[in-house]
């Protein structure tokens, strides 16, 4: 018999713990990711009190920034990016444990350096050699870095050293069980966090108590009872000024592999034996296993890729993507891809999954929205009368819920129908914000947790997923070949069809 205090899904995912004292390393720490997320996440854990007080952040970058000037830039970075400093107090105990130690990730020295500081600062801090990772440098360093660092034995012990590596993990199958087998010769598994902010998002993480820790959903969660599933992810921004990284991904590699594939996972897996990483990520791994593209040889039934072009933005004008600085005029650069999905195992065998993901879309919002089948039988025969099928909807942000579309009587005399929403948000229930992914992730790495982290395996098994498309699109070379869509509208006239092929549509958000 499992008690309340033994269930983590009765009492939330896991309980709150300290980390043990610790050195983390940031690669790349010029960059926007560690002035923006990364280190404002860390200050909020520090304000929270979840951070033990000997933790110590050193960012590596080419830069010859001294320790004082990356301070002040991580102050900026808090102050703009997050709830601000507020006890000045506490500001100068965190910004006594930050450091900068220039160094070039290709130069075996850096590391020697590098060596050399971390193991002053552990005499200093009482860090006691424990040591995390964070490769936030662009992808195509990953391998220099990590040969670097395992030449120079700074991953040596397993059970104090850690390593956490941005996505995109690889650039197609290949270049990813490459970069694998990097990994497995200079590491271990489980020291390896790859990460996937979408994974320490709240509602991406509720989906496993929303299906375990009820009991009425899970028997409806199948192709009996589930008609398709829509998981969307747009975005209103544009390339900004990412374009040297954007230009070599474009959204298949930046969004889909990744952020949609996970978030499709665990939508679609069993239940899980437990919580821990293994038995989480095996079911992952299972399902990712049984997808695949609804139609390889149509691809265009399965898979559309789209770029915007100019149009407005909230009243004003934007360029279109092919016009943005630093792109190719001629690029072919997906900024919009859909898939349909199919998984071949019992619980989904012919239930679509339609997967979306933009920029310059007419709104933020990332849900996922599972379409129950139509009343096997309507006794309602007026066109007032019409029954829609329900719909479930897990809003991921923004207003993050969740919320259940049925059919109700209008009042008044005559019968007549109309869908109602029943929600849940976030906000109003709890009272509270959910957190920024990135703290959730940090604090889990520190800990040791894998959970929340892709494996190996299923790095390259969501490769293998969109790989015809990738090879498709690559091959295509011929830039009036990519679809386009005016910024500020909803997606290509191709990605409808996908859809309405099937008689559905999708989602009006
Ligand atoms: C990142 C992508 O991983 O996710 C970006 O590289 C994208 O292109 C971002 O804008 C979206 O994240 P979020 O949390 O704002 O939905």
């Amino acid at each position: 018999m499992v008690t309340l205090l033994e269930n983590p899904l009765r009492v939330g995912l896991r309980q709150e713990r300290i980390p043990e004292p610790q050195i983390l390393v940031i690669f790349g720490a010029s960059g926007d990711l560690t002035q923006r997320k990364l280190v404002p996440a860390l200050y909020q854990m520090k304000l929270q009190r979840r951070l033990p007080s000997e933790m110590t952040i050193v960012g590596v970058a080419r830069r010859e920034w001294s320790h004082d000037y990356f301070r002040e830039q991580m102050r900026e970075g808090i102050e703009e990016f997050s709830d601000g400093i507020g006890s000045e107090e506490l500001w100068q105990d965190f910004a006594q444990g930050l450091y900068y130690c220039p160094g070039d990730i290709d130069k075996p020295e850096s590391y020697q350096k590098l060596k050399a500081f971390l193991a002053e600062l552990d005499g200093q801090r009482g860090t006691r050699g424990n040591r995390v990772f964070y490769l936030s440098v662009s992808p195509n360093f990953f391998p220099e870095a990590l040969r670097q660092l395992g030449t120079a034995g700074m991953l040596d012990d397993p059970l104090k050293t850690r390593l956490v590596i941005e996505k995109p993990f690889g650039r197609d199958l290949n270049s990813a069980q490459a970069l694998n087998r990097v990994v497995q010769q200079v590491c271990q598994e489980k020291q390896v966090y790859r990460i996937d902010h979408y994974l320490g998002k709240e509602t991406v993480q509720n989906l496993l108590v929303f299906r375990f820790a009820n009991a009425i959903f899970e028997p409806i969660w199948n192709r009996q009872f589930v008609d398709h599933v829509q998981i969307t992810v747009a975005e209103t921004v544009g390339v900004e000024d990412r374009a040297g990284y954007y230009e070599s991904s474009g959204a298949l590699r930046d969004m889909m592999q990744n952020h949609l594939m996970q978030t499709f996972c665990l939508t679609a897996m069993e239940p899980p034996n437990s919580l821990d990483a293994d038995s989480i990520r095996t079911e992952k791994m299972k399902v990712l296993q049984a997808t695949h593209l609804a139609d390889v040889h149509n691809l265009e039934l399965s898979a559309v890729r789209g770029q915007y072009s100019a149009g407005w933005m909230k009243g004003k004008p934007v360029p279109g993507y092919r016009e943005e600085p630093g792109v190719n005029p001629n690029s072919t650069t997906p900024t919009y891809v859909a898939m349909k999905l199919l998984i071949d195992n019992w619980r989904w065998q012919g239930v679509p999954f339609y997967m979306r993901t933009g920029k310059r879309l007419p709104k933020k919002v990332s849900e996922i929205s599972i379409h129950f089948r139509e009343v096997p039988f309507l006794i309602f025969q007026s066109a007032a009368q019409q029954a829609s099928p329900n719909v479930l909807t897990m809003r991921i942000q923004p207003n993050e819920g969740i919320s259940l579309r049925f059919e109700a009587k209008m009042p008044g005399t005559e019968l007549r129908t109309r869908s109602v929403d029943m929600d849940f948000s976030y906000g109003s229930s709890f009272g509270m914000a959910t957190s920024d992914a990135y703290d959730r992730l940090l604090i889990d790495c520190m800990l040791g947790d894998q959970t929340l982290f892709t494996r190996a395996d299923e790095v390259e098994e969501a490769w293998r997923v969109v790989t015809p498309a990738l090879n498709a699109w690559e091959a295509n070379t011929d830039p009036t070949s990519v679809p386009q869509y005016e910024a500020g509208t909803w997606e290509p006239e191709e990605a409808e069809f996908l859809i309405n092929q099937d008689g559905r549509r999708w989602r009006r958000l």
